[in-house]
């Protein structure tokens, strides 16, 4: 607080962050869901309130407590996130989305736990898509009485790519750049050892500006602190 405050890169700035895995029920009892820890969420949330933002963390499950000194808004499903993320971002300088979201849930919900039965073929569950979050979030950053308030906004996204016989891992991620139209994407390469749940990190921070793009390794928190301080340079207009 006091005066320290006008040498933190992000003092004055309001930070969205989303963070941990969507939730899509089944039933009363149970769900789709993803191995997400929220880990890289609620570091990224540290090292924006260690910037001196504003933070404001929409948590969808996660496996770690929510930090101290953020606001946090607790959301189970994908349309419950993108309801708590719209809002937020109406006065938010910078949106960051790195919520592992679920791109389908259950086309029906049981209002009753589904019951094995003999006497019925086994279920079949059939999805649909969830609407994307990150690209709404930039749509609406555009939309016509938007424009004014919101032309600064940084939206960030996070991209978990594998990579496969169609492309390596940065292809794909320059693709999703382009068709999500953020600012700038995170991407990291997963496996199912890899990175989830996991303490290290090792990603590219992607610009759609087209900057070179930019590598960031080591524990989450420093990752976090390195999207942070790239968020506060490019909310300066400076390059990295
Ligand atoms: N995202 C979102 N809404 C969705 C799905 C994803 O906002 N319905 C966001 C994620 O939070 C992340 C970014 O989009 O910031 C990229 O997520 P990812 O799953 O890598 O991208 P998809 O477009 O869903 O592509 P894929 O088919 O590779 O899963
Ligand atoms: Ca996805």
């Amino acid at each position: 607080q006091g005066q320290s405050d006008f040498q933190l890169p992000l003092a004055g700035r309001k930070v969205t962050i989303s963070a941990g895995g969507t939730r899509e029920p089944l039933d009363p009892v149970r769900f789709l869901g993803n191995r997400s820890s929220g880990k890289q969420g609620v570091a990224l949330a540290v090292a924006a309130r260690n910037a001196g933002a504003t933070v404001r963390l929409i948590a969808a499950h996660m496996d770690v407590p929510a930090p101290a000194g953020v606001d946090v808004v607790r959301v189970e499903t994908a349309l419950q996130l993108r309801e708590a993320a719209l809002a937020a971002a109406a006065d938010s300088d910078v949106v960051i989305m790195a919520a592992a979201v679920a791109d389908f849930r259950p086309a029906e919900v049981s209002g009753t736990k589904i019951k094995k039965r003999d006497d019925t073929a086994d279920p079949v569950i059939t999805l649909v898509r969830n609407p994307d979050i990150l690209q709404e979030l930039v749509e609406a950053r555009s939309a016509p009485g938007n424009e004014a308030a919101r032309r600064h906004q940084l939206i960030v996204g996070f991209a978990a790519e594998t990579g496969d016989g169609q492309g390596d891992v940065v292809a794909y991620a320059e693709a999703k750049l382009k068709r999500k139209g953020c600012d700038l994407l995170v991407v990291n390469h997963v496996g199912t050892d890899k990175v989830f749940g996991q303490d290290t990190n090792s990603v590219v921070i992607l610009a759609r500006s087209g900057a070179e793009p930019q590598e960031a390794a080591g524990s989450k928190s420093e990752v976090s602190a390195a999207v942070i301080t790239r968020v506060g340079h490019e909310l300066n207009h400076v390059s990295p």
